[in-house]
């Protein structure tokens, strides 16, 4: 469903659940910059109206996911701060193909994997985590990010066939494997 081709191993949920404060942290940026990147799809795209419409109701989800990690980060003392990001998004962002119409199927997919990643992992930590309130928190964002995942490759096909979006999904997600696989030395919603 998710389009996934590498499951997120032990090592990340190792790594995050001894890092939890930090984790809340990157997540809050995580949903801040997806209403970020609907925005600008919205602004790429204004001519497509099923597009605009989708878009804007993703920024509106995103940034009320955005308000409700600061709600948990004020409840639990954890102030919201600027910190290093993963390496991820950008090393996504950065194989999106320069020439349209491919440059809007590049980055309406980019974001579906995106998507699917956070929801995969979202997931693991409702799964998982013994905070349950954690747990239960990252539970009920599972739904939404695996609708936007889903929203974002049926949106793709609004500039290519279903067979080309089909077989530039299935590239980009070998590639978001490879870039995740490593992981990252920071605890990061996408280390
Ligand atoms: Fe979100
Ligand atoms: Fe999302």
């Amino acid at each position: 469903m998710l389009n996934l081709h590498a499951p997120t191993t032990e090592r990340w949920l190792t790594q995050v659940s001894a890092n939890l404060d930090e984790l809340l942290i990157d997540h809050a940026h995580c949903e801040k910059k997806a209403a970020g990147v609907a925005m600008n799809l919205l602004f790429a795209y204004v001519d497509e109206v099923e597009l605009v419409r989708a878009m804007s109701a993703i920024v509106q989800e995103e940034l009320n996911h955005f308000h409700l990690v600061l709600d948990l980060l004020e409840r639990r003392g954890i102030r919201f701060r600027k910190i290093p990001a993963s390496k991820y998004a950008g090393r996504l962002h950065a194989l999106a193909n320069k020439q349209e119409p491919m440059r809007a199927v590049d980055r309406l997919l980019i974001a579906s994997l995106i998507e699917a990643r956070s929801c995969e992992r979202f997931g693991l930590l409702r799964d998982h985590l013994a905070d349950r309130e954690l747990a239960d928190f990252f539970g009920s964002l599972f739904e939404s990010e695996a609708r936007h995942h889903s929203t974002y490759v049926r949106l793709a096909k609004l500039f290519a066939s279903e067979e080309r979006v089909a077989s530039r999904l299935e590239e980009l997600a070998l590639e978001e494997a490879r870039i995740i696989e490593p992981g990252e030395d920071l605890p990061r919603v996408h280390s």
